[in-house]
C-alpha cells in the first residue's frame, strides 16, 4: 500500500505539477483533493510544455487513472477549455483516464461574477484571488446551498436549486455590489450540455481510490496552492478556501488519513506569492526583479507578476509540523545560481524574542523583522548535474541548511523545468 501527498511549502507556484509529473511515473493514480482552476500547474515534457489547472498533472501519461475528489470545486466551463486544451496538445481525456466526484461543488457562472464584484467592493483591502470564483463556490458549499455534480446529473434537481440561487444571487449582484443580473434560462441550457458532457466521467471516486489504496495500487495526491494559502493556517484573509495542507486529503477524497504514508512538501528554493498579503522575506529591489526575470515568475492562471523573496524557513518549517511532512523536494536552485551572496531567514524578531512560527495575527506579523543567515552563491553548472554528488557545494550548504532547520530530509533537488533536470536523493 502506498499513498503519498505533494504538497505546496510555500505559497503556491512551488513546482507542484513538475514534481506531479516526475513522482507520477511511479504511481497508478493521481488525485487533486482541493482548490479548483486557480491553480497553475506547469509540465515540461521533453519540448513541450503544458499548463493545466483543474485536471491532475497525471493526465499527461497515457496509463494513470487521474482522479478529481470531492474536495475540489469544478467549473464545468473551465474543465472543458481544459480537456479541449489538452486533445489540442494531442493528450487523451477519456472516461478511463478521468474520474470526476458526483460529490464535487460546481463554480456557477454566478460564483465568478461575485469574485471579482466583491473583490472591487473591497477597494484596497482586495484579496488579489484568481477570479475564478473559487471563495463564493467554497462559500455556497458551507452555506449548504451549494449545487453539486451528481445534482448536474438530475435535471429537475439542477434546475430548482440553480432558481433557489439565482434568485438570492441576483439580488446581491444587482442591489449590494451594483452588478448585471444573470439570466437563469441561459444558465440552463448552458449546465444541461456539460451535463451531457460529464456524466460519462463522473464516479464514486471515494469508492475508486480507497479500493486502488487497498489494492497495492500507488495513490498520488497532487495538492494545489500551498502552506501559506491554507484557509485555516495560512495569512488569513489573503488565503484561499480550501485547506492545502495534508489535512485536506483525507476529507477532499474520503479516504482514513491512516492510509496516507508519505507527504512532500515541494520547497522552492527562494519564495514568491501572487495576489496581496504579508510576505516578510520579499526584496522589492534589484534583486527581486533578478530573481523575477531569471525565474520567469509570472502567474500561470493570471499572468500576474510574482512577489520575489528570500527563502523563508519559518514557512517550511511550519508546513512541515501542519502536513507532517516526510521529506521535502527543493526546486529551483538554478534560478538562485549567479548571486554572490544568498540570504535564508531562519526565525522572525518579534517583541524582543526570536520566534520560529508564523504569528497568526497580521498586526503581529508586521512587527517581525526576518533573522537572516548569509550563503555564498554557486554558478550556472548547477542545472547540468544530475547526481547529488555534482551540485556545487555551496548550493549542497544551501541545500543541507534546509533539512537541519526544518528537521527533515530532502528526498529531490530540481535544478530546472524539465524532468530529466530533476534528482532522487532521498526517500519520499
Ligand atoms: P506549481 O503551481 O507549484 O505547479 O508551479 P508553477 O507551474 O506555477 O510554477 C513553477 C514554475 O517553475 C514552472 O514554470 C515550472 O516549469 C518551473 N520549474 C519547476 N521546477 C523548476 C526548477 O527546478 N528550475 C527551474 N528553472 N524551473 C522550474
Ligand atoms: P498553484 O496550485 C499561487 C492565491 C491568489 C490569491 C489567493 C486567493 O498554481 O500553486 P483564490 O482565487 O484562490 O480565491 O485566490 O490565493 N492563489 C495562488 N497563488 N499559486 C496558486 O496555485 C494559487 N491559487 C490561488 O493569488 O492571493
Ligand atoms: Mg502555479
Amino acid at each position: 500500500m502506498s499513498a503519498f501527498i505533494v504538497l505546496g511549502a510555500q505559497w503556491g507556484d512551488e513546482g507542484k505539477g513538475k514534481m506531479t509529473d516526475y513522482l507520477a511515473e511511479e504511481a497508478d493514480v493521481v488525485v487533486r483533493f482541493q482548490g479548483g482552476n486557480n491553480a497553475g500547474h506547469t509540465v515540461e515534457v521533453g519540448d513541450r510544455q503544458y499548463k493545466l489547472h483543474l485536471i491532475p498533472s497525471g493526465i499527461l501519461y497515457d496509463n494513470k487513472l487521474n482522479v478529481i475528489g470531492n474536495g475540489v470545486v469544478v467549473d464545468p466551463k473551465a474543465l472543458f477549455e481544459e480537456i479541449g486544451y489538452l486533445e489540442k496538445e494531442g493528450v487523451k481525456v477519456t472516461p478511463e483516464k478521468l474520474i470526476i466526484s458526483d460529490r464535487a461543488h460546481l463554480i456557477m457562472p454566478y460564483h465568478r461574477v461575485l469574485d471579482i464584484l466583491k473583490e472591487k467592493a473591497r477597494g484596497k483591502n482586495d484579496i488579489g484571488t484568481t477570479g475564478k470564483g473559487i471563495g463564493p463556490c467554497y462559500t455556497d458549499k458551507f452555506e449548504r446551498c451549494g449545487i453539486r455534480v451528481c445534482d448536474l446529473l438530475h435535471e429537475d434537481v439542477f434546475e430548482e436549486k440553480l432558481r433557489e440561487n439565482i434568485k438570492m444571487k441576483n439580488e446581491y449582484i444587482t442591489k449590494v455590489l451594483g452588478g448585471e443580473a444573470l439570466d437563469a434560462e441561459e444558465i440552463l441550457v448552458q449546465y444541461k450540455q456539460y451535463a451531457e458532457k460529464i456524466g460519462p466521467f463522473v464516479k464514486d471516486t471515494s469508492v475508486k481510490v480507497y479500493d486502488s489504496i487497498k489494492e497495492d495500487k500507488t495513490v498520488l495526491f497532487e495538492g494545489a496552492q500551498g502552506m501559506l494559502l491554507d484557509i485555516d493556517h495560512g495569512t488569513y484573509p489573503y488565503v484561499t478556501s480550501s485547506n492545502t495542507t495534508a489535512g485536506g486529503v483525507s476529507n477532499g477524497i474520503g479516504v482514513g488519513p491512516n492510509m496516507i504514508t508519505n507527504a512532500v512538501g515541494i520547497t522552492k528554493a527562494y519564495t514568491t506569492r501572487v495576489g496581496k498579503g504579508p510576505f516578510p522575506t520579499e526584496l522589492e529591489n534589484e534583486t527581486g526583479e533578478w530573481i523575477r526575470t531569471k525565474g520567469h515568475e509570472y502567474g500561470v492562471t493570471t499572468g500576474r507578476s510574482r512577489r520575489c523573496g528570500w527563502l523563508d524557513l519559518v514557512i517550511v518549517k511550519s508546513a512541515v509540523r501542519v502536513s507532517g511532512l516526510t521529506s521535502l523536494a527543493v526546486t529551483k536552485i538554478d534560478t538562485l545560481a549567479g548571486l554572490d551572496k544568498l540570504k535564508v531567514c531562519v526565525g522572525y524578531k518579534f517583541n524582543g524574542e526570536i520566534i520560529d512560527y508564523f504569528p497568526a495575527s497580521l498586526e503581529d506579523l508586521a512587527k517581525c523583522e526576518p533573522v537572516y543567515e548569509e550563503f555564498d552563491g554557486w554558478d550556472d553548472s548547477v542545472a547540468d548535474a544530475r547526481s547529488y554528488d555534482e551540485i556545487p557545494e555551496n548550493a549542497k550548504k544551501y541545500l543541507e541548511r534546509i533539512s537541519e532547520f526544518t528537521g527533515t530530509r530532502i528526498s529531490i533537488v530540481s535544478v530546472g523545468p524539465k524532468r530529466d533536470q530533476t534528482m532522487r536523493v532521498g526517500e519520499l
